[in-house]
């Protein structure tokens, strides 16, 4: 059976583009056509300042959110990584088949850093080698496929070649994933700036939409949404990215195609508004499942724990077969 690997980085609430770029599909198609695993990739949340509290709190509240967004424990495998140590103890392994100069040109490398030492910060080691660290959670569970936004394409491409890589040397050992991505909504735009993604930590939140945001909060924000220019519906990501923006939303809600649905309409607000109702639709029952769920911390506990064990059943003959290749003595 093919084998899927996706995670969530807890660094913020879950935003919409979250939900229809990866979470939407994991749990209509991937949950059902794999064996999957699902994890709140909490080690990741640590390569840019943070506050510990926080990084806990959204941690649970992922791990919440993706079970009241339909993952099914009996199904798939949702856990968190630091809850198995075999994610870090391949990444090491994984840190001797890269090179600086590969990461360095990593896009988030050079977009964070830059944003880090604008704000007099100084970056973090493990902002380099983050893609690294998800080389090591997608190759650990001989994953074939691993279904993201568009965002996150040039991190699968270093994993693909890594275990490349690591294969021409050592000797086979991992498989060579590949992303996949949704076929609309693979990369959800900010309401307020449609040139840039709908992203959890963007300075405002006026352009995103978080999936515990209230209803009349979500209404506003879609109604409010910055389109065009121009007068007419049409379907044009580059010359007309906040209408696009609404048409892709739209038809990842409703299953529709965005050029056919651009001919429905004859003016902005009605698009707006059949939007805004699409999007409530979607997230109501998400809302009201979460609320269930977080009253009773003892069952996402107990999920996550049965979660990791299986993951690191799953990952430990990997780590050890990466481990016993590039050269290192097996424990007795
Ligand atoms: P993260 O937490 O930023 O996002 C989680 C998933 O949501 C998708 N996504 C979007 N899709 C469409 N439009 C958007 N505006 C949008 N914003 C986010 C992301 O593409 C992603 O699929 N590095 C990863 C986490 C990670 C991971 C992994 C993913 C760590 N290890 C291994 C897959 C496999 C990240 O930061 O995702």
């Amino acid at each position: 059976m093919k084998r899927i690997f996706s995670g969530v980085k807890p660094t913020g609430h879950l935003t919409l583009g979250n939900h229809l770029g990866a979470l939407h599909r994991w749990v209509e198609v991937d949950q059902h056509q794999a064996d999957a695993l699902f994890s709140v990739v909490d080690l990741h949340a640590l390569t840019v300042e943070h506050d510990p509290a926080r990084v806990r709190r959204l941690s649970r509240q992922a791990a919440t959110l993706m079970l009241a967004a339909g993952l099914d424990p009996d199904v798939c495998t949702l856990f968190v990584q630091s809850h198995v140590d075999e994610h870090a103890r391949l990444s090491y392994i994984l840190e001797c088949t890269a090179t600086d100069g590969e990461l360095r040109r990593v896009i988030q490398y050079k977009e964070k850093g830059g944003q880090a030492r604008a704000a007099g910060q100084s970056v973090r080691l493990s902002l380099l080698t983050y893609p690294v660290l998800m080389a090591a959670d997608i190759l650990a569970y001989g994953t074939d496929e691993v279904p993201v936004g568009e965002d996150q394409t040039q991190h699968v491409e270093l994993a693909r070649d890594l275990a490349v890589r690591f294969n021409q040397r050592y000797g086979h050992t991992f498989t060579v994933p590949r992303a996949t991505h949704p076929t609309v909504a693979a990369r959800v735009m900010d309401l307020q700036d449609p040139t840039s993604k709908m992203g959890k930590s963007h300075a405002s939140g006026a352009g995103i939409i978080y999936l515990l945001d209230e209803p009349d909060v979500v209404h506003k924000k879609i109604m409010r949404a910055v389109t065009d220019s121009g007068q007419d519906v049409e379907y044009d990501p580059d010359s007309r990215p906040g209408v696009a923006n609404l048409l892709e939303i739209l038809s990842a809600c409703t299953g529709g195609n965005p050029k056919e649905l651009a001919g429905v309409y004859e003016s902005y607000g009605a698009l707006k508004k059949d939007t805004a109702e699409a999007v409530l639709e979607l997230l109501r029952p998400i809302r009201e499942r979460h609320a269930e769920l977080a009253a009773d911390p003892g069952h996402i506990d107990a999920v996550l724990r049965k979660g990791a064990e299986r993951a690191r059943e799953m990952a430990r003959p990997t780590v050890d077969a990466a481990y016993r290749a590039i050269g290192l003595l097996p424990a007795v």
